[in-house]
């Protein structure tokens, strides 16, 4: 590929593994979405979720891609993320338009926090994945603070230290699996 480095074995390899996590978490934001989609009441909250969604698709697609790139796999785990995923999306949906806003957006700061963490571990010579998370970041961003402008309510400690602890969970299992 053009301006593509060549990434030795190990850094490929490295790169595959993240990338992995990365597309699980995807998997995940599309099922999240899609749930709390069909639940949202405030028809400019339901476009909301529309509008993030399809940007989540792209970022999909972009890690998929990528992963491919690398000769990297998809993690075995996916079918498994995305039907919990829909669950819980399905049922912070039926909480009202304020939790399921204040879920994304503790969601989406949670992811962007993770994806910062990517960018330190993601080798230097591997560009195109860099870049891929360095634009997945700044949306991620753009999707939590939507959410916050739409007015997103403040989730309970224990809440959202479950959810930390899930995506904590996620981030290990993808990343063997
Ligand atoms: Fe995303
Ligand atoms: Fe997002």
């Amino acid at each position: 590929m053009h301006g593509e480095f060549v990434l030795d074995a190990a850094d490929a390899l490295k790169s595959a593994r993240l990338m992995r996590v990365n597309h699980a978490g995807e998997v995940s934001a599309q099922a999240l979405y899609q749930g709390q989609g069909l639940t949202a009441r405030d028809p400019r909250v339901a476009e909301a979720m529309r509008q993030a969604a399809t940007e989540e698709m792209d970022h999909l697609a972009w890690c998929e891609q990528r992963l491919r790139e690398l000769n990297g796999r998809t993690s075995l785990l996916n079918p498994l993320w995305y039907a919990g995923s829909f669950a819980i999306g399905a049922l912070a949906g039926s909480l009202g338009d304020k939790a399921s806003l204040g879920f994304i957006a503790e969601t989406e700061r949670q992811v962007e926090a993770h994806l910062r963490g990517h960018l330190d571990r993601l080798p230097a010579a591997d560009r195109r994945s860099r870049a891929i998370v360095e634009q997945m970041t700044h949306d991620e961003a753009g999707h939590g603070a939507h959410a916050a402008s739409l007015g997103a309510a403040q989730l309970p400690f224990p809440l959202r230290s479950a959810m930390r602890m899930t995506a904590r969970l996620m981030t290990f299992t993808s990343l063997w699996l």
